[in-house]
């Protein structure tokens, strides 16, 4: 058994209350099928699936491609304020019940706009679940724009456009969706407009793109973070860069299991991240179509690479350390850390 525990169930109980923040999210990929029923009821949309089963078992996936056809197309059930207050609200209360104290989520506003709903109705929603979050649980949260990278760039500058009367609940940007193909020099100037606005920056990279996509986001949209970041490792040079830069990864250890990123979760390159001492977080991405939330990924790597104390205190205090608040904000978190360990 690991450093730190005399059982699995012992390091299961640890995680299971280990405070810590989400950074990697996709609120439309919090989506469960039961909901999705609902606000196909809802709003009169047909869905190709009978049953939640149904549903469930076309969640078989062999890349990143075949996990976003499903995805945009799941999201199709969204249409009003309403359905976006009740998809955040779901994933905050699954996120409290993990321990999670602070979070910082994605949205794909061009997965919705192309639908013709309006993006004053997609972040009212979830910024108001949001809110309600803090009030309820004192969760915090962040909100990160994503701009669809298999759509042009010009695309993604009139969603910015989009997005000014809101820029006060917005934090950052991000870049996600089919990586092979679209590198981030395709958006170096929306982003370059972002951070002249103050917004973070983030971009999916080597998820199952190559290491030189990681180099274009840090070199030419000057990410703050790097989303998954996994094939860094095949290049020398840039995983001595991320450690010197303290650059947060992260990481998404079974979205990258159902995508085929690794073959098994014992391959998962976590514990050889964390040794090549690069700052890497552990998320859901999707838990709804990936099969777990927050909690679910860390047992999963946990018990797959026998995670000790020491190792699952640093995922928790690298995803406070990694994020967007304050550092008095920060700081109260990993004192909490510190009290709980
Ligand atoms: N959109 C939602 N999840 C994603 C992922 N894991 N990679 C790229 N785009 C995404
Ligand atoms: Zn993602």
């Amino acid at each position: 058994m690991a450093d730190g525990f005399a059982s699995r169930e012992e390091r299961a109980a640890f995680i299971a209350g280990l405070p810590k923040a989400e950074l990697h999210l996709h609120i439309e990929g919090s989506l469960e099928p039961e909901l999705m029923f609902e606000l196909a009821q809802r709003n009169q949309v047909a869905i190709p699936f009978a049953s939640v089963e149904e549903v469930r078992a076309a969640y078989a996936f062999s890349n990143l491609q075949d996990f976003l056809d499903i995805y945009y197309q799941g999201m199709g059930v969204l249409h009003g304020e309403q359905d976006f207050y009740d998809l955040t609200a779901a994933y905050c209360a699954r996120a409290h019940a993990d321990a999670v104290r602070h979070i910082e989520i994605f949205f794909d506003p061009q997965g919705h706009t192309a639908r013709g709903i309006a993006f004053e109705t997609v972040i009212t929603g979830i910024t108001r679940a949001l809110d309600d979050a803090e009030a309820r649980y004192g969760m915090t949260s962040k909100l990160i724009m994503c701009f669809l990278r298999h759509l042009s760039e010009a695309d993604a500058e009139a969603t910015l456009d989009e997005a000014l009367p809101y820029l006060g609940r917005i934090d950052g940007v991000g870049l996600d969706s089919s990586e092979v193909g679209h590198p981030p020099s395709k958006f170096e100037r929306v982003f370059a407009r972002a951070r002249g606005l103050g917004l973070k920056i983030v971009a999916h990279a080597g998820e199952e793109g190559p290491p030189a996509y990681v180099h274009e986001a840090l070199d030419l949209l000057k990410v703050d973070r790097i989303d998954h970041g996994n094939r860094s490792l095949e290049d020398g040079a840039l995983i001595k860069r991320l450690a010197d830069e303290a650059m947060t990864l992260t990481v998404c250890p079974l979205s990258n299991l159902k995508l085929c990123v690794v073959d098994a979760i014992a391959d998962h390159p976590l514990k050889t991240m964390l040794d090549a001492g690069l700052r890497a977080t552990v998320n859901s991405d999707d838990p709804s179509y990936f099969g777990g939330y927050v909690n679910a990924n860390y047992q999963a790597v946990a018990d797959a690479l026998d995670l000790s104390k020491a190792d699952l205190v640093t995922l928790a205090r690298n995803s406070f350390t990694g994020s967007f608040l304050g550092e008095a904000d920060k700081a109260k978190h990993l004192a909490a850390i510190d009290a709980y360990r």
